[in-house]
């Protein structure tokens, strides 16, 4: 069963509510929790970011939650920033070596152009104006700065596998998403262009058999204690109809 707006004695909330975060505090960083698909898209997020070319890098990591991403970026050469509006979130993040700042990803309070990284992971798809987010990334980008993200299209297909399957399953809370603020890939591209990032997209996916395995590992209690097992890789696929990455460069 996933974790969720159930009425047994936890409150119940709409969909895609942020207190949500705040009742979910304490499954952030268990890799067999509520969060676990969070955890291995951070790591494949982390991977499409290089080393910082340059001494005092600043990566800023929007909608951070508490911070999956710190523990695949250390070495790389960052000083990570994370903007949330979940302070219980953020508290865990700042423990994990991020300089974590309250804020919305729509109205961040950086400088322009003061990140040689921005990172969007799985936040896009929380926001009611994706867009307000999009021009919010490309601001705080330098010229030549990346910008690395995951979310879900806005289509009939990632509805039915990441809401009506997906949310059924311990990986994801049941409740967290509202498919009406889905990103779909092509808007996202151009909504980028017009802020001066050119953004290539690519499905991707969990492997379906380390996934199987993963499930079956957590039923008899035993993907927690597994430490030599990080949870399945997410892969790429064919297809963005779901699940997808961008990776684009600020020009200008
Ligand atoms: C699904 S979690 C992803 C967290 C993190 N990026 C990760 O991948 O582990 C979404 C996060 O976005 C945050 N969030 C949602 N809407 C936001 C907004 N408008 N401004 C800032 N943070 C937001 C939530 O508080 C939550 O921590």
């Amino acid at each position: 069963m996933g974790h969720g707006p159930v009425s047994d004695g936890v409150r119940v909330l709409p969909p895609n509510d942020p207190r949500q975060y705040d009742d979910l505090a304490g499954e952030w960083w268990r890799p067999d929790g509520a969060f676990a698909m969070l955890h291995w898209l951070a790591r494949a997020r982390a991977a499409l970011v290089p080393p910082a070319s340059r001494p005092d890098a600043v990566l800023v990591d929007l909608g951070c939650g508490a911070g999956l991403m710190a523990p695949h970026l250390a070495g790389k050469g960052y000083r990570h920033v994370g903007v949330d509006l979940t302070r219980s979130a953020l508290e865990q993040a700042a423990a994990h070596g991020v300089t974590a700042l309250a804020g919305d990803v729509t109205a961040v309070p950086l400088a322009d152009g003061c990140a040689d990284v921005v990172a969007a992971g799985e936040v896009l798809e929380h926001v009611p104006d994706w867009r307000a987010a999009v021009a919010e990334a490309c601001r705080l980008l330098r010229p030549g700065g990346l910008l690395v993200l995951d979310t879900l299209n806005d289509t009939l297909l990632a509805r039915l596998v990441a809401v009506e399957l997906g949310e059924r399953l311990p990986t994801v809370p049941r409740g967290i998403h509202d498919p009406r603020l889905f990103v779909d890939d092509r808007a996202l591209v151009v909504e980028c262009a017009r802020h001066g990032v050119t953004l290539r997209v690519r499905g991707v996916r969990p492997g379906l058999r380390a996934t199987l395995g993963w499930l079956v590992r957590r039923s008899r209690g035993g993907a927690a204690r597994d430490v030599s097992h990080d949870g399945p890789v997410i892969r790429p696929t064919w297809s963005t109809a779901v699940l997808y990455q961008g990776r684009g460069v600020r020009h200008g």
